[in-house]
């Protein structure tokens, strides 16, 4: 009696540990094995990898049937969609001569095919440290309206940024940083951001190195963006900002270094108490610090050094 009960326990104890490494095999090892891609999306992504020009083969798993399992593809878990597409290169410019030539063997490059319109539900689009070779930034890419995160930074873009931007309103995160040319010239510019409203979800803008040099009404512009709360302007070629305005946003990181503004520092920085980081190091800024810094109480970043 004993002995059968302690063997109905052991063969229950097998099948719960057999049941166990089935789950554990079906939702860890293999973790996308039931998605089912879309042929819509798989034809996309490949019509995406035909135009581009992969030198370090990055992209050979774009192949067969299975897209969501293929580098850096994911998918929906229930839905299949394709969510996101993070083609950053993964390497750094940085240490070893080796290790730059890494890094520039794996930028990608080429032309970015509009079939990325077929994926209806992208959220997460990420190009950066790539090099397109000083092409504009496709205007289409406005109209991937599903886009939660676009991150266009380092991936050698230059011109103006194209307005349609402006149309992605569910955009939380906005990357377009530029580089100089080998003129010194920055790649990027725009002369009056009047398209930034339209992204009523922005929650971080980082557009450092892009030319501002002309949109004196940068501030008033994003001004406008009921959610921001990171905001990096560094070396944008700024040359003004309104000594007074009505800062209705909290924001929690503001970047302004290495602009040129050549005016006393603006009372309105230090009326925003919410602000955890503030740099203005390099921005030629004159005159004393503005009463208002002892009610900064969440401040804990403080950069106002002179750059010579
Ligand atoms: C499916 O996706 C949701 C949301 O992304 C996640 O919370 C969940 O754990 C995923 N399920 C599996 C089995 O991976
Ligand atoms: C955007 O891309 C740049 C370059 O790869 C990276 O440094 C940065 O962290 C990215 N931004 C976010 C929020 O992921
Ligand atoms: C996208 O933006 C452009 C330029 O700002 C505008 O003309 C166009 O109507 C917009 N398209 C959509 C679908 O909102
Ligand atoms: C920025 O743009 C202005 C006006 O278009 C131009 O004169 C200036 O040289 C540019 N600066 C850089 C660093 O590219
Ligand atoms: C912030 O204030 C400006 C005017 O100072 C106004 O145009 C803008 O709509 C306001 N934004 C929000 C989110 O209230
Ligand atoms: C700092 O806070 C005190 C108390 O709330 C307030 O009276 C004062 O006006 C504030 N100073 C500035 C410059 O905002």
């Amino acid at each position: 009696m004993i002995m059968g009960l302690s063997m109905t326990t052991t063969s229950t104890l097998f099948y719960i540990a057999f049941l166990t490494i089935a789950a554990f095999h079906n939702c860890f090892c293999d973790g996308s094995s039931n998605i089912v891609c879309l042929e819509t999306e798989r034809q996309a992504l490949l019509n995406v990898k035909h135009d581009l020009k992969d030198l370090s083969n990055r992209l050979s798993s774009w192949a067969g049937q299975e897209c969501c399992q293929w580098a850096g593809v994911v998918c929906d878990n229930s839905t299949g969609h394709v969510h996101e597409i993070p083609l950053r290169n993964p390497y750094g410019n940085y240490g070893t001569r080796g290790e730059y030539e890494t890094y520039l063997r794996n930028m990608l490059g080429g032309k970015i095919n509009p079939s990325l319109l077929d994926l209806k539900h992208l959220r997460h689009l990420d190009l950066s440290k790539n090099d397109f070779e000083g092409a504009h930034i496709p205007n289409f890419i406005g109209s991937i309206g599903s886009l939660r995160y676009l991150n266009l930074s380092y991936a050698g873009f230059s011109g103006i940024i194209p307005h349609q931007l402006g149309n992605l309103s569910m955009l939380r995160y906005l990357g377009l940083c530029s580089v100089f040319d080998v003129y010194g010239e920055l790649e990027l510019r725009d002369d009056n951001l009047q398209w930034l409203p339209g992204l009523i979800s922005l929650q971080q803008l980082d557009i450092r190195q892009v030319n501002l040099s002309r949109a004196s009404n940068w501030l008033q512009v994003i001004n406008t963006l009921p959610s921001l709360v990171e905001l990096h302007l560094s070396s944008c070629e700024l040359n003004y900002v309104s000594p007074s305005i009505n800062i209705n946003y909290t924001l929690s990181i503001l970047d302004l270094s290495n602009n040129n503004f050549e005016s006393p520092i603006p009372r309105w920085i230090f009326s925003m108490s919410s602000l955890v980081s503030l740099d203005i190091s390099g921005c030629n800024f004159y005159g004393s610090i503005p009463s208002g810094l002892q009610n900064m109480t969440s401040l804990r970043v403080f950069d106002a050094s002179i750059i010579i």
